[in-house]
C-alpha cells in the first residue's frame, strides 16, 4: 500500500498523537497534585484535575485554560470504585496516570491508634491507587503516543518507619508495593510505572489534615526547617520523570529537602 493511502505520514501520526497527550492527576485540588497538574499543562498535556473538591479542580482548570493550557476537572473520590469506573468509561484517552491522593491522619503510637484511622489511610493510598490504575491501564496500555505511565507519589514513608508514624508507613510502604508489583506485571507492555518518594514537604493542607485541623501542631512539623521541600519541588521531578522518552523508567526516585537525612534525622535551627 502506498504510504499516503495509510492516512497521516509517521511524522504526523506522531505530530497528532503527541497534540492530544492527555495526564490524569488524582487529588488536583491542593498540595502536590495541583503543582504537577500546572508543571504537566505546561509541558504540553492536557490535563485532568480530579479531587473531591470540585470548586477546587474547577478554578485550577478556568486558570490554566485561560493562559492557553488544556485542562479539565472532574470531581472524584478514588475510594469508590463505582464512581472511578465511571470516570474512566468517559474518558476519550489516557497517556499519563499520576496517583497523588493520598495522606496521613495521625501520630499515635501503635499501642493506641485508631483502627478506622489505618483503614482510612489504606484506601486511599493504597485502594485508591488500585481502583484508578485498573480503570485507567486499559487506555494507557493504548497510549497512542505510546507513553502509557503510571506514577505512584508514595512517601519516604514508604521506604522506612518512624515512631508515630505506623498507619501512614504500612499504607505507603502498601502503595511502593503496589508499584513495584505493577512493574513486574507489565515488563513487555508499553507502560512505565515510576514511583516519586518525597521526604518533608511543606504543602497547606498534608500536616494540617494529619493534625485534624491543629494549625499549631501542623506548624510544628516544619519548624525550624530553613528550607523544606515546596509542591513545585516534587512536581519538578514528577515532570522531569514523565517527559524522559517512554523507553527510561525511572523506577524509584526518592526526594528530601537538604536538611533532612533520614526520616527521623532533621537538621532545624533554633
Ligand atoms: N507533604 C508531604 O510532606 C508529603 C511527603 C511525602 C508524600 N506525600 C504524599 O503526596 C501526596 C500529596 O500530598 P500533599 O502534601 O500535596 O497533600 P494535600 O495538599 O493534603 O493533598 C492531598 C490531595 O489528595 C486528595 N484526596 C484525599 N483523599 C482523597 C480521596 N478519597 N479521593 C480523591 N482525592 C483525595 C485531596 O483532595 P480533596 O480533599 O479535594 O479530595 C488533595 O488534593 C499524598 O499522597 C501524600 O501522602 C506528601
Amino acid at each position: 500500500m502506498h504510504p499516503a493511502a495509510a492516512g497521516p505520514t509517521g511524522t504526523r501520526r506522531s505530530l497528532l498523537a503527541m497534540s492530544n497527550r492527555t495526564a490524569v492527576i488524582s487529588g488536583a485540588s491542593s498540595g502536590i497534585g495541583a503543582a504537577t497538574a500546572r508543571r504537566l499543562a505546561e509541558a504540553g498535556y492536557r490535563v485532568v484535575l480530579t479531587a473531591r473538591r470540585k470548586d477546587r479542580i474547577d478554578a485550577l482548570a478556568a486558570e490554566l485554560t485561560g493562559e492557553g493550557h488544556s485542562a479539565e476537572a472532574h470531581a472524584l473520590d478514588v475510594t469508590d470504585r463505582a464512581a472511578v469506573d465511571a470516570f474512566a468509561a468517559g474518558l476519550d484517552r489516557c497517556d499519563v496516570l499520576v496517583n497523588n491522593a493520598g495522606g496521613a491522619l495521625g501520630t499515635d503510637p501503635v499501642a493506641t491508634a485508631d483502627p478506622a484511622d489505618w483503614r482510612r489511610m489504606y484506601e486511599v493510598n493504597v485502594i485508591g491507587v488500585l481502583h484508578l490504575t485498573q480503570a485507567l491501564l486499559p487506555a494507557l496500555t493504548r497510549s497512542p503516543s505510546g507513553e502509557g505511565t503510571v506514577v505512584v507519589v508514595s512517601s519516604t514513608a514508604g521506604h522506612g518507619t518512624y515512631e508515630g508514624g505506623g498507619g501512614y508507613v504500612a499504607a505507603k510502604h502498601g502503595s511502593h508495593v503496589l508499584a513495584e508489583t505493577l512493574r513486574l506485571e507489565l515488563c513487555g507492555d508499553p507502560v512505565r510505572v515510576i514511583e516519586i518518594a518525597p521526604g518533608m514537604v511543606k504543602t497547606d493542607e498534608f500536616a494540617l489534615t494529619r493534625f485534624r485541623g491543629d494549625a499549631a501542631r501542623a506548624a510544628k512539623v516544619y519548624e525550624g526547617v530553613a528550607e523544606p521541600l515546596t509542591a513545585e519541588d516534587v512536581a519538578d521531578t514528577i515532570a522531569w520523570t514523565v517527559t524522559r522518552p517512554p523507553h527510561v523508567n525511572v523506577d524509584l526516585l526518592v526526594v528530601r529537602p537538604r536538611a533532612q537525612a533520614s526520616n527521623t534525622k532533621v537538621h532545624r535551627e533554633r
